[in-house]
């Protein structure tokens, strides 16, 4: 099968194009014919070595977590049938979706609802289990709460905007002034030009933050809650940073993979609750680019592989 992968850890210039061994279905698995795979901001952090856990990896190695495509082989137990389309994202701390054909036990996949396009279903995979961990599963969003979602324009920022106006909730969101259509789009109620403004002089109150941010812009994010108010990172490491203040909650949402997980987000999807975010398409021999303008953490929406 055609693949991206890396022989060795560094910048995109180390990630190749060409021909591994195709995989095949273990007990419990399927294979799945990918038909599209997204860019994830781990992708690039595991491409660079970033990740301890990856310290003694045998390469070749492909990144990519999340995919979409249609059951090509069925493994012992597995559960499904051969042309079966499904949507999902590989086990936690595994990689490798940049690629024709990828091997996964059947209970991490999804059946894909058919009035979702494979590359949409690929650009809500991770995004949605991240955002719906998140915001329903930790921070427990509740009608009527205003929530603070630190970088509006990226991809699980995106979801998670949406899926708190489908909550009931009210949305504040950051962004660059390029962006500020895209997120009113999305539902936020109330836009910040991060560049024009800083947000902790702009809003007070809320009771929940959900940053995808990181850095400084996590730990100022603490300034803007209420009294017993929480807050969830995901771009900060494996801990949430620590409160300046002993009255809120820091939260580092946990992102367990499950079918049920990725039914949800069909789910939402069917009830109109989610539309897939902006999509900018690449083939698998274009990784490098995509890599380049990932790692640039500016653009918005999803970097989407169409893989067939
Ligand atoms: N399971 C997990 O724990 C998990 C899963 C997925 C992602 N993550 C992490 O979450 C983070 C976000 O990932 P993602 O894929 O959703 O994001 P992304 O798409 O890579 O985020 C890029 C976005 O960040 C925005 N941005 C950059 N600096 C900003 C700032 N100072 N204030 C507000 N917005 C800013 C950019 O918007 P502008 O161009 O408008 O600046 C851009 O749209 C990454 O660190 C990733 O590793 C964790």
């Amino acid at each position: 099968m055609k693949a991206a992968y890396i022989e060795k850890f560094g910048g995109p210039e180390v990630l190749q194009y060409g021909d591994l061994p195709d995989p095949v279905a273990g007990p419990g698995e399927v294979v799945v014919d990918v038909h599209a795979a997204t860019v994830n901001a781990a992708d690039w952090k595991f491409r660079a070595g970033e990740y301890a856990r990856h310290s003694n990896v045998k390469f070749p190695q492909i990144p990519g977590r999340d995919f979409s495509g249609v059951v090509s082989a069925v493994g012992d137990g597995a559960d499904l049938k051969v042309g079966d389309a499904v949507f999902g994202v590989l086990g936690a701390g595994k990689e490798g979706t940049y690629c024709e054909k990828i091997a996964i036990p059947a209970a991490l996949v999804a059946k894909k609802p058919d009035g979702l396009s494979h590359i949409n279903a690929a650009a809500l995979a991770l995004t949605g289990l991240t955002a719906i961990n998140s915001v329903e599963d930790t921070l427990k969003l509740q009608r009527g709460e205003t929530i603070l979602i630190q970088g509006g324009a990226g991809g699980v920022a995106g979801f998670a905007i949406q899926f708190a106006k489908y909550l009931g909730a009210r949305v504040i969101t950051t962004c660059s002034a390029a962006n500020v259509d895209y997120v009113r789009g999305l539902g936020a109620d109330q836009v910040i030009d991060y560049n024009a403004q800083n947000f902790t002089r702009v809003v007070s109150g809320c009771d929940a933050v959900f940053d995808t941010v990181g850095g400084d812009v996590a730990k100022q994010s603490f300034a803007v809650l209420k009294p017993g108010g929480r807050a969830a990172f995901i771009a900060s490491g494996a801990e949430a940073p620590k409160p300046d203040r002993s009255d809120v909650t820091a939260l580092r949402p946990p992102v367990p993979r499950s079918r049920k997980a990725m039914e949800r987000i069909a789910e939402v999807f069917m009830a109109g609750g989610v539309k897939p975010p902006e999509v900018k398409l690449y083939k698998l021999a274009q990784a490098a680019d995509a890599h380049r303008l990932s790692q640039s953490r500016h653009f918005r929406g999803k970097l989407v592989f169409q893989v067939r």
